[in-house]
C-alpha cells in the first residue's frame, strides 16, 4: 500500500514514516506539500497516487493558535478542506487525525465519537471545522482523534519533564486537575495501520491508549521508569493560566474502535514504558 503522509516533518508523521515498514511511505511537509496551496496540493496528490494520505500537518502550537487566529483557520481548516477535496477528485482514501480540544472538556464521563463538540479554544475550533470539511467534501475518510501525544524527538509533555528534571529544581509542581489518556505515537502508528487494512471503515475514531491519568500521575510514572529522582507534587491549573485554557477532561471513549471489532489501544504505562526504553 502507497500512504502519503502530510506533516511528514512532525512528530506524529515522523513516527509514522519511521515505523510503517509495511507500506510505501511518501512523506510530504512544507515547502513542497503546502496544504494551504488548493492547487499545489492537488498536484502533489496526483503526482504519487497514493492509496491513502494520512493527514497530519496542523497547526499544533495551541496558546499562538489563539493570538494567530486566521492563520490556525488557515492551516487546520481551510489546509484540510484541501486535503479532503484533492483526495476525493483523485479517488484518494483520507486519513486525518484530529484532537480532543474539539470537545468543550467539562463532561463528568470520557467523550464518545457522538458526543457534541465545543472547542474552548480557537485550536480546537479550527480543528473541528477541519473534521466538518472533511466530512463534507471527502466521503472516503477517517478521523482519528488523539491526545495526549509524545513520540521520538518530541516536543512533549514527557520531553519538557524530562528536561526540566535535571537535578537543578528541588520540586516540580505538575497539573493534577486535568486527566486525559497518554498516548504514544507508535502505538497511534499500528492502530492507524490496522485502519490503514480496513478500507471499508469511515467516519470518527478516538485512537488514544487506553487507562487515564493526570499529568501530575504521568509525571510520577515517568520518573519512576527511567529512576529519576525528582521530587514531584500536584498542583491545580489555576497556578499555571495559559491562553488557551485546558480541558479538565480529555479522555476519550473509544466507541468506535468496540463498534467495528477492533482491539483497544496498549494501556497508557505499557506504552510508556516502551517508549523511555527506546528514548531516554
Ligand atoms: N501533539 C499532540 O499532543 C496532539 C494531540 C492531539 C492531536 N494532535 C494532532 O496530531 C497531528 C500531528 O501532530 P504533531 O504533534 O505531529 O504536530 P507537529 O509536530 O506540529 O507537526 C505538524 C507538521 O505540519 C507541518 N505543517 C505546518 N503547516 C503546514 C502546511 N501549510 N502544509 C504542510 N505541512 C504543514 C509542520 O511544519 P512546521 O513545523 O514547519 O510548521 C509540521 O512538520 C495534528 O493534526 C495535531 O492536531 C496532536
Amino acid at each position: 500500500m502507497k500512504v502519503l503522509l502530510t506533516g511528514g516533518n512532525g512528530m506524529l508523521g515522523r513516527t509514522l514514516a519511521a515505523e510503517w515498514s509495511d507500506f510505501t511511505v511518501i512523506s510530504t511537509d512544507l515547502p513542497e506539500a503546502d496544504i494551504t496551496d488548493a492547487a499545489g496540493f492537488d498536484a502533489v496528490v496526483g503526482e504519487y497516487c497514493p492509496d491513502a494520505v494520512v493527514h497530519c500537518a496542523a497547526m499544533t502550537a495551541v496558546d499562538k493558535c489563539e493570538t494567530e487566529r486566521e492563520l490556525a483557520y488557515k492551516l487546520n481548516a481551510f489546509g484540510s478542506g484541501n486535503v479532503a477535496a484533492a483526495c476525493r477528485r483523485h479517488h484518494v482514501r483520507l486519513i486525518a487525525i484530529s484532537t480532543d480540544y474539539v470537545f468543550a472538556g467539562d463532561l463528568d464521563r470520557p467523550y464518545h465519537e457522538f458526543d457534541a463538540p465545543g472547542a474552548g479554544t480557537v485550536y480546537g475550533r479550527t480543528k473541528w471545522a477541519g473534521e466538518e470539511l472533511i466530512r463534507r467534501h471527502c466521503p472516503n475518510h477517517l478521523i482519528a482523534r488523539i491526545s495526549w501525544l509524545y513520540g521520538a524527538g518530541g516536543p512533549s509533555f514527557v520531553h519538557t519533564m524530562m528536561q526540566l528534571a535535571d537535578g537543578s529544581r528541588p520540586e516540580l509542581k505538575v497539573v493534577a486537575d486535568q486527566r486525559g489518556n497518554p498516548t504514544s505515537a507508535s502505538a497511534v502508528a499500528r492502530q492507524l495501520q490496522l485502519l490503514l487494512w480496513h478500507p471499508e471503515l469511515v467516519g470518527t475514531f478516538h485512537l488514544t491508549c487506553e487507562g487515564e491519568a493526570s499529568w501530575y500521575e504521568l509525571a510520577q510514572e515517568l520518573f519512576r521508569l527511567t529512576g529519576t529522582v525528582q521530587r514531584v507534587v500536584p498542583c491545580t491549573t489555576a497556578e499555571f493560566p495559559r491562553p488557551a485554557p485546558r480541558p479538565v477532561n480529555s479522555r476519550l471513549d473509544k466507541m468506535m474502535l468496540r463498534l467495528a471489532g477492533l482491539p483497544p489501544m496498549p494501556h497508557w504505562r505499557e506504552a510508556l514504558a516502551e517508549f523511555v526504553t527506546r528514548e531516554f
